[in-house]
């Protein structure tokens, strides 16, 4: 493929590659266009209107209506395509589909570290799976950073304080660069790592390797450390709300507002409880502020998301061993 082979251009190695790079360079090809056409006609026009001795005054000129019409149609056509063309791009890239692989993901001045829902836990190296999608949740431990993967035309800010998710679906095993691409301080530069798109088989062999549970079984111990469980109970006698089945539904708050049980809801509960206080208790729950690091709220978060789908702790295809290996 042309665009593959050009060197200006990192190879296209996620779905969404093609597409990004199509509207990109048709976005290149226009603005370029119209570019030349504009400077051209300046230089054709300030030598043929030149200053002469037969039109030292100017002279009054009505352009034609059909020439209004069309500078006015054209650009407007092209701009709503334009306009088209990139939400239909944006949504799709937003828009995370619902049998997604869970990665997590901290940002943290110079580092990033992922985990795994098995349990495997990495630092500035990523192993994911081809052809499948993967859907990377992710929230910083100090500033804005910026997850970049150039060779699968993604990127998104990755913020303190709350959570956010990107998509992608390599369709190329290999190694490829993670940027990070907001300017984070001094060793912002040194923020890189690769990620490991490697065949299902591969990364099942690679999960099967060295984990210390998974994610919401580490999260589950978190959550008697914290002593979490003693209030919230498994009945509802409990002084907090049972958290079983929890997640994903809607919550009725003491102000009779309802909010959604999604990742950044159970966040703010956990740090900062007395924001939104469910209907029916009282607001005693202390806060985590500042005990909890991010890695720890993305088990808890994990073992939240388990109990709330009423399934055993591990969401994903886990290889035999990863489950239960906890005391
Ligand atoms: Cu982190 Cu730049």
């Amino acid at each position: 493929m042309m665009v593959a082979d050009f060197p200006l251009w990192p190879e296209q190695a996620s779905t969404f590659a093609k597409d990004v790079d199509a509207l990109y360079i048709f976005l290149i090809i226009l603005t370029g266009t119209v570019s030349v056409g504009i400077f051209l006609t300046i230089f054709g026009l300030a030598i043929k209107y030149r200053r002469r001795p037969d039109n030292e005054l100017a002279q009054d000129y009505e352009p034609p209506k059909i020439l209004e019409v069309t500078w006015i149609v054209v650009p407007t056509i092209i701009f709503m395509g334009l306009f088209v063309w990139g939400s239909w791009l944006y949504f799709h890239l937003a828009r995370v589909p619902d049998d997604a692989l869970d990665i997590y993901a901290t940002g943290k001045q110079w580092m990033w570290k992922f985990q795994h829902p098995t349990g495997q836990r990495e630092i500035n190296t990523l192993h994911v799976p081809v052809n499948r999608p993967i859907k990377i949740t992710m929230a910083s431990e100090d500033v804005i950073h910026s997850l970049f993967f150039p060779y699968f035309r993604t990127k998104m800010d990755v913020l303190p304080n709350r959570y956010r998710s990107m998509w992608f679906q390599a369709t190329k095993t290999g190694r490829f660069h993670i940027f990070c691409a907001e300017y984070c301080g001094t060793l912002h530069s040194g923020m890189i790592g690769w990620v490991e798109v490697m065949e299902p088989t591969e990364y099942q062999k690679w999960l099967a390797g060295g984990s210390e549970g998974s994610m919401a079984s580490q999260g589950e111990q978190l959550f008697q450390k914290y002593a979490c469980n003693t209030c919230h109970t498994n009945d509802a006698t409990g002084r907090g709300p049972v958290l079983a089945g929890l997640y994903g539904k809607d919550v009725t708050l003491s102000n009779d507002t309802t909010v959604k049980a999604d990742d950044n809801y159970i966040r703010e509960s956990i740090l900062n409880p007395q924001a939104k206080v469910v209907k029916g208790f009282n607001p005693i729950m202390p806060t985590f502020q500042g005990q909890v690091s991010e890695d720890d709220m993305m088990k808890l978060l994990a073992y939240v998301k388990s109990i709330g789908q009423n399934t055993a702790p591990a969401t994903t295809p886990a290889p035999a061993g990863a489950k239960g290996t906890n005391p």
